[in-house]
């Protein structure tokens, strides 16, 4: 058992996410210890563990404990568990493992285009390239409502917009092309100011990958309105990038954050895990000028 009082975080050197010292989060966890990695995680967004690569039944078992996980029956999953999505360029017998390849994965949050979207999402390095290669990258996306101009937070006052994966992010290199077009064809409308179901705290929820249009606008005004956001937000200094290393476990807030994985060298080789908690109802809109 893990002594809560020993959880020690340390902010990183950017603008959100910290790294925890002093606890294993996949260990068996007193009700205390893990209330204090939610706190924890609700106050940075993103939240690093280092240590030694984690069994299944832990990684799924720590990750459950946020709620529901999301479950994928198909190939690029871990054998016996669903819950755990290979992110990998890895072959065996000539066939990838995983999903994604080495591709980069644009800034995006998890599963945006489905009615009960991530909540949280976990990813564990089993193995990474070195020299960081295919960092990955977070930005504060409660930070960047809070800093919208007030004219461009009147323009989306109450708007909907719709999700769906463009074509530069459909998996065209992995083992289930099929189920993955299915499941990218789902395409669903949010509120573009969303309130985190657990701390009420309002985010801006869009992404340029995935977030199509607002719904009842013109495609032009869409467009410009997409534009404007994408400019104020994704700027160096809104963005924390993470090098990774073998036994990293990153735990982050998938509605208050967008992520973005850069491309890598065919010849390096990744393996990682990825879990995801499952909204319990449609993401709300903020009543944002209550
Ligand atoms: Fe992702």
């Amino acid at each position: 058992m893990s002594d809560p009082r020993k959880l020690e975080s340390r902010p990183f050197d950017g603008p959100l996410g910290a790294e925890v010292f002093g606890v294993e989060p996949t260990a068996d966890l007193t009700p205390d210890a893990f209330a204090s990695i939610e706190a924890s995680l609700r106050r940075h967004k993103v939240l690093l563990f280092r240590g030694a690569i984690r069994t299944n039944e832990r990684l799924t078992g720590f990750a459950r404990r946020f709620g529901e996980l999301f479950r994928f029956f198909e190939e690029g999953t871990e054998p016996g568990f669903p819950e755990i999505l290979r992110v990998s360029n890895l072959e065996e017998n000539g066939k990838p493992i995983g999903l994604t390849g080495t591709m980069e994965l644009p800034w995006h949050t998890d599963y945006a285009n489905q009615a009960r979207p991530a909540k949280e999402s976990f990813l564990e390095a089993v193995e990474v390239p070195g020299g960081g290669a295919a960092a990955t990258s977070f930005i504060d996306m409660y930070a960047a409502w809070e800093t919208l101009p007030a004219s461009l937070r009147a323009a989306i006052d109450g708007k909907l917009a719709l999700h769906r994966p463009k074509a530069e992010y459909d998996l065209a290199d992995s083992t289930s092309a099929t189920t993955q077009a299915q499941r990218n064809a789902i395409q669903t409308a949010h509120p573009i100011a969303v309130r985190h179901p657990e701390t009420k705290r309002v985010a801006l929820y869009v992404s340029p990958v995935e977030t199509t249009e607002i719904v009842g606008a013109s495609d032009a005004w869409s467009r410009e309105i997409f534009e404007q956001i994408f400019d104020h937000v994704i700027r160096p200094e809104n963005i924390y990038r993470h090098e990774w290393s073998p036994g990293d476990l990153m735990v982050f807030d998938a509605i208050g954050t967008m992520h973005h994985r850069e491309a890598f060298a065919a010849g390096m080789r990744r393996f990682m895990k990825q879990l995801s908690t499952r909204c319990e109802q449609p993401l709300q809109r903020a009543e944002d000028r209550a």
